[in-house]
């Protein structure tokens, strides 16, 4: 497995690939990797023949009082898990590359971008789509995997990928959870052993719904106020949203029977988590 650090040297090795008619799979991270993003890299090998991940804390896609600093950085660990998985490239660039200081070109989404996460995090998703417009012309994959975890960011770069004709094929994979269903998340590791089971109320909020749906319930109100039940029984949690929407367009929807995304925001303490399901049609 070869890590590069040098954004001309990545290029130039995707290049090379290309010329030898490899196929790229991409799955781009902000590292701190767990099963989840594993699950990603395991699907991108099913799809290419050279497998590119990508470590880089964005901090364009950090607000000012987030967690940017924070953020856990286990660079050598992860190398030896994706070692482990078999991948081809590790891509880890500094900040510094990434962004010279006279750069002033963005990507941004309109509409979408300030929608659910957008909404709380303004400008979270130009620098969600500005990393990965940039990462997408270095790597030039052929398909990239994303996380259903992260379900708006999943609209976002669909309607980017699109709108700028970039040829690149999505994959988007399950939601990997611990085993009593709490999402896995780098975010995780800040949670107290008490906030992590009282974040245990945004899976249960899911399923009763998911549940509910399936049992015939179509009207988005009546499974929203539900859910809302579900969360206020958790003082701890601080809701920020839960919305049912449409996934693609990300706009509130009345009734459900033609499927729907249901998806929550949260704060424990200072850790803001999110989850989401996607409800059936019928
Ligand atoms: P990060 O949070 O590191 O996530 C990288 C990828 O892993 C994303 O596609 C995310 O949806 C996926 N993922 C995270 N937790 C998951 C889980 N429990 N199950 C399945 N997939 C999961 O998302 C980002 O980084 C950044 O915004 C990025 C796209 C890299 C741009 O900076």
């Amino acid at each position: 497995m070869k890590v590069i650090h040098d954004v001309q040297e990545m290029q130039s090795v995707s290049r090379a690939a290309a010329v030898q008619g490899l196929t790229v799979g991409f799955v781009p991270t902000m590292g701190a990797l767990h099963e989840g993003h594993l699950s990603l890299v395991r699907l991108a090998r099913e799809h290419a023949s050279v497998v590119v991940v990508s470590i880089f804390v964005n901090p364009l896609q950090f607000g000012p009082t987030e967690d940017f600093e924070q953020y856990p950085r286990t660079l050598d660990a992860d190398c030896a898990r994706l070692q482990g998985e078999g991948v081809d490239i590790v891509f880890a660039p500094s900040a510094a590359q990434m962004y010279p200081s006279d750069a002033t070109t963005v990507v941004h989404v309109e509409g979408l971008s300030d929608k659910l996460d957008g909404r709380s995090r303004p400008g979270h998703f130009r620098g969600v789509s500005t990393v990965v417009a940039k990462l997408f012309h270095i790597v030039q994959p052929a398909c990239a995997v994303f996380g259903q975890k992260d379900a708006a960011q999943v609209a976002v770069l669909r309607r980017m990928v699109r709108d700028l004709n970039m040829g690149i094929e999505l994959i988007i994979a399950p939601i990997v959870r611990e085993a009593d269903g709490l999402a896995l998340s780098s975010r995780n590791a800040y949670l107290t052993s008490e906030q992590r089971k009282q974040a245990l109320v945004l899976h249960r909020a899911l399923e009763q719904i998911a549940a509910l749906a399936a049992s015939g319930e179509r009207n988005a109100s009546k499974l929203r106020a539900t859910a809302l039940a579900v969360i206020s029984s958790e003082p701890a949690a601080q809701l920020d949203y839960f919305e049912i929407i449409d996934p693609n367009t990300l706009e509130p929807l009345a009734d459900v029977t033609h499927g729907a995304l249901a998806a929550v925001a949260a704060t424990f303490g200072s850790t803001r988590l999110i989850d989401n399901i996607l409800l059936a049609a019928v």
